[in-house]
């Protein structure tokens, strides 16, 4: 197995034109079914609390939540760089918080990386903190959804041409504060690629068209869980789980399984 992705890969990748593939894990067997597939970069993101523990939204994923599947992704990754994300009100409290909680991700989860929401103006003294204590930091505009109370609802942005400015003003805002990457959720391709194009970090897409530098999707909503504009069902492994554990309820309650071949003698 090659050398481990670093940002110094994601700036390359960038200047030589390569995309960049990124897709979240929760757990070690699928952190290491990402990392033998080749991805660049696994992201826990606290869509975990979506999508693995059962919540309306973001809001409610903690340190200790993060921690815990952090360590299993990171377990299980040799290659890809591990992106931990940092859960709400773990980074907007004050500079030395964010610091500690970024740090806890790194020395206790065993990230390479961490991801925070929004701009540098709201967050650019504890972006910077974190930097200077040697840790990379990736941004995310757009859609961020740790606001969605704010945004009304989980919507597209940068519609409007006053948004569309505040954004590419925020994304030149990240890139000045030092991140080395951002994430761009759910806005125009148009307003994607601009912003693309007048960065030297590379631009990580979802919903955000094929004109960033590389693309991210949440695992489960590209094997059938999640259907939205944006995604692909790459496989659809929601029905193969399904129809394989009704075959089992029937089997059982048939007296089908187990058969000899499943019994020890
Ligand atoms: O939490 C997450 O999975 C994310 C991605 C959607 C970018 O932030």
């Amino acid at each position: 197995m090659s050398a481990r992705i670093t940002t110094a890969t994601f700036r390359e990748r960038k200047q030589a034109n390569e995309k960049i593939a990124v897709l979240t894990a929760y757990d070690f067997p699928t952190a290491r079914l990402l990392d033998e597939s080749g991805i660049d970069a696994v992201l826990v993101g606290d869509s975990l609390g979506n999508v693995v523990l059962g919540y309306e939204d973001t809001l409610p994923v903690t340190m200790d939540d993060m921690l815990h599947h952090t360590r299993m992704v990171s377990r299980a990754v040799k290659h890809a760089m591990v992106i931990g994300d940092m859960p709400f009100l773990s980074y907007q409290i004050s500079p030395e918080e964010a610091l500690r909680n970024a740090g806890r991700l790194i020395a206790e989860g065993g990230a390479q990386s961490v991801k925070l929401e929004g701009s540098a103006e709201k967050f650019g003294p504890a972006i910077e903190c974190i930097i200077r204590a040697g840790i990379p930091v990736m941004g995310h505009l757009g859609l961020t959804p740790q606001s969605v109370h704010q945004f009304g609802g989980y919507k597209v942005q940068g519609r409007e041409e006053p948004d569309r400015r505040r954004l590419k003003e925020e994304a030149l805002g990240l890139q000045a504060a030092g991140c080395f990457a951002m994430v761009l959720e759910c806005i125009p391709a148009d307003l994607a690629a601009e912003i693309t194009g007048s960065l030297s970090i590379p631009t990580i897409g979802i919903g955000a068209g094929a004109g960033c530098d590389g693309q991210v999707l949440v695992f489960h909503d590209m094997l059938g869980w999640g259907k939205t504009r944006f995604t692909k069902t790459y496989a659809d492994v929601r029905s193969m789980i399904g129809q394989a554990c009704a075959e089992y309820v029937r089997e059982v309650k048939g007296g089908e399984f187990p058969r000899a071949e499943n019994t020890y003698k």
